[in-house]
């Protein structure tokens, strides 16, 4: 029989639409976060040297020295923050390195604070490791940015972890330093640990987005390359960890992870060598895609209400339509043959919404707008 918390853990919409919207050809893919880019410049061929090379072995479970040294030193570049590479563990992917904070961090029963809306998948974890998910609610009207007064009724001592997520998906909110700051000394003060993922850091358009590590050491971060290095199906992240949990997380990884892959590793050090302008550069193409999109939607006479700093999410309010996000999301889907994800995936507070990534090349967007032009103008509100 099929374990409780197993029993508990929800499908991911997202990727279930994918799924449908695959079965015909003629889709335009609006509902998966996967940027359409290519790694950088070589990022294949030191991942093809490696492979000649034979770096196909296990390596230590917390990642290869390079490699950690590399993350170190991209801390240093970026943010001015000097990280330790100890308390750096490398992971396939930044999901297994939730995981591996998950299971570090809390114990069944213990409440686990989200934003809602949140990324789709972090009750999940929670519910893994038989957590208890408790959120606090977002707001439109405030370009859904997380306040610390908020936070304040919903954070005592017997929480244990705050795990927030910064540019957000799906909201694309970056949230600023001092709110990071007001969050961390509540934490403090709560003896709460902030999980902090970073995943979509480096896609930031009009503000610069903070690391937690500018303001705490005794956070856990989650980061990886899938998405400002487009390399979603290298599987290859990074979990920053607390000086009190280096040993566990170690311990945790080397049982249920053993490694990331060896020259994978070699491909990740070529990434984040790669030069700064390429990462501008896409951050440009990714700003010109959300503002055609921000305008479409207005067109559309759908209500945003702020605009979105960072990510490649645009979250549209499709409250004053004909049936709930689903059903809209379905309509979308079979009259005008574009993907969009319901909100529901993402929490309570964005079920009246529609997520619209714009991970997909401009051409691809502009036919889905044309699409949705038509279907908008037909729809009876
Ligand atoms: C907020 C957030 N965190 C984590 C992930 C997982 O990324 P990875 O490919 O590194 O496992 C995603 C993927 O969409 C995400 O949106």
């Amino acid at each position: 029989m099929v374990s409780n918390r197993a029993a508990d853990v929800t499908p991911f919409i997202a990727m279930d639409v994918f799924e449908r919207a695959s079965e015909r050809d003629d889709v335009v893919h609006l509902e998966v976060g996967e940027p359409d880019f290519d790694p950088p410049e070589g990022v294949v061929d030191a991942a093809i040297s490696s492979l000649e090379a034979g770096n196909t072995d296990y390596t230590a479970a917390r990642g290869k020295p390079e490699l950690r040294r590399a993350i170190a030193d991209y801390y240093d570049r970026t943010y001015g923050v000097d990280v330790d590479p100890g308390r750096i563990v490398v992971t396939p992917g930044s999901s297994p390195g939730l995981m591996l904070a998950m299971a570090a961090l809390v114990d069944p029963g213990d409440p686990v604070v989200l934003t809602d809306p949140h990324y789709a998948c972090y009750p999940n974890f929670v519910r893994t490791v038989g957590g208890k998910v408790e959120t606090v609610p977002l707001y439109a009207d405030n370009g859904f940015q997380p306040a610390v007064a908020d936070f304040e009724a919903a954070l005592d001592a017997s929480t244990r972890a705050l795990l927030l997520n910064s540019p957000a998906n799906p909201t694309g909110a970056v949230m600023d330093g001092e709110t990071l700051e007001g969050l961390v000394a509540l934490a403090e003060r709560t003896e709460t640990t902030i999980v902090a993922d970073e995943i979509y850091h480096g896609l930031d358009y009009d503000v610069d987005a903070h690391t937690i590590l500018e303001y705490t050491d005794d956070a856990f971060v989650l980061d990886g390359f899938s998405k400002r290095f487009a390399m979603t199906g290298w599987r290859l992240g990074w979990l920053v960890v607390p000086p009190a949990y280096v040993e566990a997380v170690n311990r945790l990884a080397q049982n249920l992870l053993i490694c990331a892959p060896n020259f994978v590793q070699d491909a990740g050090v070529a990434a984040l060598e790669s030069p700064p302008e390429r990462l501008a550069a896409v951050r440009d193409r990714y700003r010109e895609r959300r503002d055609l999109l921000l305008e479409a939607v207005e067109d559309w006479g759908l209500d945003l209400g702020y605009t979105p700093q960072g990510a490649y999410y645009v979250l549209a309010d499709v409250s004053d339509l004909p049936g709930d996000s689903l059903e809209v999301a379905d309509l979308l889907l079979s009259d005008a043959g574009v993907a969009v994800t319901p909100g529901v995936d993402f929490g309570d507070r964005a079920g009246e919404y529609l997520r619209l990534s714009y991970a997909t090349d401009r051409a691809s967007i502009q036919e889905a707008i044309d699409r949705l032009d038509w279907l908008f103008e037909s729809i009876d509100r």
